[in-house]
């Protein structure tokens, strides 16, 4: 019996790790992620106009959230430098967009809405920068 709960174990694990490469990162994932960052700037957006630190917090968490996963499309043939430059450059603008974020909600509470909205017009810029990229990958 003991030997039986062993091997299904060590088959789910196997399993685990087969699924884990078959499902990688997809682009239905970054779609997912993508319409969710946008959610989020929507709704910091919101919180900016209608004067609202919740929406403006909410928003940020979610972009936050969904910035951190992102990944780049890569192509199947792509040599190692490719890949790593897509990788790379994926890295930096979601880490600049989590900062960004976090920049936003911090000079918001602390009435610097100026530098707030500043933030969040960076934020946006970092999405068109990458977008404008990606079509050169
Ligand atoms: C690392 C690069 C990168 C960054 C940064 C990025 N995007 Fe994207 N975005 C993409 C790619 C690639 C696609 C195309 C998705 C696909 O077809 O795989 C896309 C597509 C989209 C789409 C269309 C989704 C759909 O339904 O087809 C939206 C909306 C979007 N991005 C919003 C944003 C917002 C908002 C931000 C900034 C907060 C952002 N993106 C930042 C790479 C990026």
């Amino acid at each position: 019996m003991k030997i039986v709960v062993k091997q299904i174990g060590s088959l789910m694990l196997l399993t685990g790790v087969f699924a884990g490469s078959l499902f990688a990162y997809s682009q239905e994932d970054r779609i997912k992620d993508m319409r969710a960052m946008e959610e989020g700037t929507q709704q910091m957006q919101k919180g900016f106009l209608y004067n609202n630190l919740q929406d403006i917090t909410q928003g940020a968490e979610l972009l936050k959230k969904h910035a951190a996963r992102i990944e780049p499309p890569v192509e199947k043939d792509a040599d190692s430098f490719k890949r790593n430059y897509a990788y790379d450059v994926t890295k930096r603008e979601a880490k600049k967009i989590i900062s960004l974020a976090e920049s936003a909600v911090k000079n918001y509470k602390e009435h610097r809405s100026k530098q707030a909205m500043n933030d969040f017009t960076k934020i946006l810029k970092q999405c068109m920068t990458c977008h404008a990229r990606i079509r050169k990958w």
